[in-house]
């Protein structure tokens, strides 16, 4: 039988997203292995989720592994620091070999200097956005959807949740999966965060093993 893919999965925070790809990959629903979680936050819970399931960790972050100083405000520094940590960060990743890099909540902005490397060795990476393709970019998604809504400006009253293949440019490149999202009259932010959290766990599944079958299919067969 073909061996799993190899999935390196980044988090920055809780990890309910990386929890559930852990018990897809456990269950056999992704045909794929996590073969480390990396956080850029020392508290990110997702590190206790990993350790539990035996996964390798490593936390790596700006500041303390030295790339920035604490409250850098010069944004040519800031620019040239975020560089040499994504360059670094790819290398990091770049050792376990994997097939795949997942982003599951991961709430930092690569450059080309952590995308480049990856892509050469065929390696995509993949992203979890709370809005549809080309709308919303960048943080604070669901609540600007919500703020359009209640002012009568969102199209359709619809807005969605993607994954998408991730290039330079924040929260574009080609969609793998993605599904709408009506938002009902009296609903509240509350509300619309929670549907769309409940609705990324199954999505980032689906995705995820979608992506791992192509890469298990396109392994160059042995005799
Ligand atoms: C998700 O809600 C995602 O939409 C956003 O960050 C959150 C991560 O949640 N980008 P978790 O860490 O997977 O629980």
């Amino acid at each position: 039988m073909a061996a799993p893919a190899r999935i390196s999965v980044l988090c920055s925070g809780n990890g309910s997203n990386l929890q559930a790809l852990i018990d897809a990959c456990e269950s056999g629903r992704i045909p794929g292995n996590i073969v480390r979680v990396t956080v850029n936050r020392k508290t990110a819970y997702a590190t206790t989720r990993a350790e539990k399931a035996g996964i390798p960790t490593d936390y790596f972050n700006l500041v303390k592994d030295g790339f920035q100083v604490s409250g850098e405000k010069d944004p040519l520094k800031i620019k040239e620091a975020r560089s040499k940590y994504d360059s670094a960060l790819a290398q990091r990743i770049m050792k376990d070999d994997p097939e795949l890099v997942v982003l599951a909540g991961w709430m930092h902005i690569f450059s080309e200097a952590f995308l480049r490397p990856l892509k050469a060795v065929g390696v995509s990476v993949i992203n979890l956005h709370p809005a549809l393709p080309g709308k919303y970019d960048g943080a604070g998604a669901i609540e600007r959807a919500f703020e359009d809504f209640k002012a009568a400006k969102l199209e359709n009253n619809t807005t969605g949740l993607m994954i998408h293949e991730v290039i330079e440019q924040v929260d574009r490149g080609d969609t793998i999966l993605q599904q709408t999202i009506k938002i009902e009259e009296g609903d509240t932010l509350e509300d619309l965060t929670n549907r769309i959290h409940g609705l990324e766990h199954e999505l980032i599944v689906k995705a995820t093993a979608l992506k791992s079958q192509e890469i298990m299919d396109k392994r160059p067969a042995h005799p």
